[in-house]
């Protein structure tokens, strides 16, 4: 089983109540918090830390982001993730360095370098969360007044994977040569230009950086609509998924697998990690009391405010004693399919969908003593709905501490769980290959 840990350079990474739980660290904004993360998770054996990104503060409640700032709602506060993992990686030896970058908003030759230099300093440890982006109001913060449409980010994602790949490719494994008596620093015969010329990107190349330990990055993502799912079984090496159940979380991992040999891949090559929010305790009591104070800490509204975000729909608009309506969203589909799922099985209204947005994802069975999160995680396992899970903690950091301390000893126990980190880099970690240059 895969371990990761989904934070957030913020306020938010499980729970809205999380920031405002006793204990809670507020010096989100202090490298030591950060620091202090990234050796919780090698403790505790994590296979990587994942960074989350957004590049605006959401805004689309009543069109107005007073009550994103107001309640610390998720994307509220951001620190650049890249920069906070370079500083993680330089307080660590073992664990993965995960960052979100957006390819509707940045560009292939600078993402490869950033990339590549993560992965040479960490010694093999960085992986990309490779994002479309889905919001206008960060289209506003990059010239433009709408997003693409998704069918065009998607067009442009996959060109920018082509692009970054062969930057990673355009130095050869033993190029670098490094001989002061020849005298030759790199061999030229084997640097090549990409000389890319297409839709959305032109690039001559080479990268100027040196083939990194991993060859390239591992490749995360987390579209789970048609065009979004065909994306990741092209690229993707880890994605991301929330479900409500395992079974559907199962049918999207049989469907993802396929659709990764459609692409001439072998489907072991692509791992599911869906995202869960475990409250555990010693005593299943103690775990239930934890999230009933998280549940009245969350705010229904800063909730409902991210929903609206994440569906890039103003949920203000709709009645909130009804039931959530059948939608084309153009947000997240991932995140709609999640709650859709959630009101057809308990029929909820609205309201009540988005208090329970905000006090974690909606994922049930992960709250209890370890022996009751770890039998969940061991049923999400046998039904083939995942091959391993992205941990969102309700509270930050205690909760990374509570899993590296009560659910993963208990993994260890069952033999689900290394003990110790077996390989050197995220890749040998995960069981992927090495891509040939
Ligand atoms: C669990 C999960 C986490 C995500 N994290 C981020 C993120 O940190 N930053 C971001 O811009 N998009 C994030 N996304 C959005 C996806 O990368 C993707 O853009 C989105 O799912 C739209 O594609 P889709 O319609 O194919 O799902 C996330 C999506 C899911 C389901």
């Amino acid at each position: 089983m895969h371990l990761a840990a989904f934070v957030s350079a913020g306020p938010v990474s499980g729970s809205h109540g999380g920031w405002r739980y006793p204990g809670a660290d507020h010096d989100i904004t202090s490298l030591g918090y950060y620091t202090r993360l990234a050796r919780t998770l090698e403790d505790g054996c994590f296979d990587f830390v994942f960074m989350a990104d957004i590049l605006a503060v959401p805004d689309r409640l009543h069109d107005s982001m007073d009550s994103q700032l107001r309640y610390g709602a998720l994307g509220s506060l951001r620190l650049d993730p890249m920069i906070v993992l370079a500083a993680m990686c330089g307080a660590t030896r073992h664990v993965g360095l995960a960052c979100t970058i957006s390819t509707t908003y940045f560009e292939p030759f600078a993402v490869a370098r950033a990339m590549a230099t993560l992965d040479h300093l960490s010694g093999g440890r960085a992986a990309w969360n490779i994002v479309t982006s889905f919001q206008d109001s960060e289209a506003r913060n990059f010239g433009r007044t709408q997003q693409f449409a998704r069918e065009e980010r998607y067009d442009r994602a996959d060109e920018f994977l082509e692009v970054t790949c062969k930057l990673w490719d355009s130095w050869a494994d033993d190029a670098l040569v490094r001989d002061p008596a020849a005298p030759l620093f790199a061999d030229p015969a084997k640097v090549r230009r990409i000389n890319h010329d297409g839709r959305w990107f032109k690039v001559r190349g080479p990268l100027n950086v040196s083939r990194s330990p991993q060859g390239r990055p591992v490749l995360l993502q987390a579209g789970a609509s048609d065009r979004g799912k065909d994306f990741a079984a092209r690229w993707a090496e880890v994605v991301f998924v929330t479900h409500a159940a395992p079974e559907p979380a199962a049918a999207f991992r049989h469907d993802l697998r396929a659709r990764a040999e459609r692409f001439g891949r072998n489907p072991d090559d692509i791992k599911v990690m869906p995202g869960i929010v475990p409250v555990v305790a010693e005593t299943r009591t103690m775990a239930e009391d934890r999230r009933a104070l998280l549940e009245s800490l969350a705010h229904p509204t800063a909730g409902l405010s991210t929903l609206s975000y994440h569906l890039d729909i103003d949920l203000s608009e709709f009645p909130q004693d009804e039931m959530l309506p059948e939608m084309d969203v153009p947000g997240v589909q991932g995140h709609y399919r999640e709650v859709a799922e959630l009101t057809r099985r308990s029929g909820i209204p609205l309201g009540e969908l988005g208090r329970r947005y905000g006090v974690g994802r909606t994922a049930a069975g992960f709250t209890g003593s370890p022996t009751d999160v770890v039998d969940n995680m061991e049923k999400w396992l046998a039904a083939g709905a995942c091959d391993g899970f992205m941990i969102q903690t309700p509270y930050m950091p205690g909760g990374l501490d509570d899993v590296a301390r009560l659910v993963v000893p208990e993994l260890q126990r069952r033999a689900l769980f290394r003990r110790g980190y077996e390989g050197t880099t995220l890749r040998d970690n995960l069981g992927l290959t090495r891509p040939a240059a």
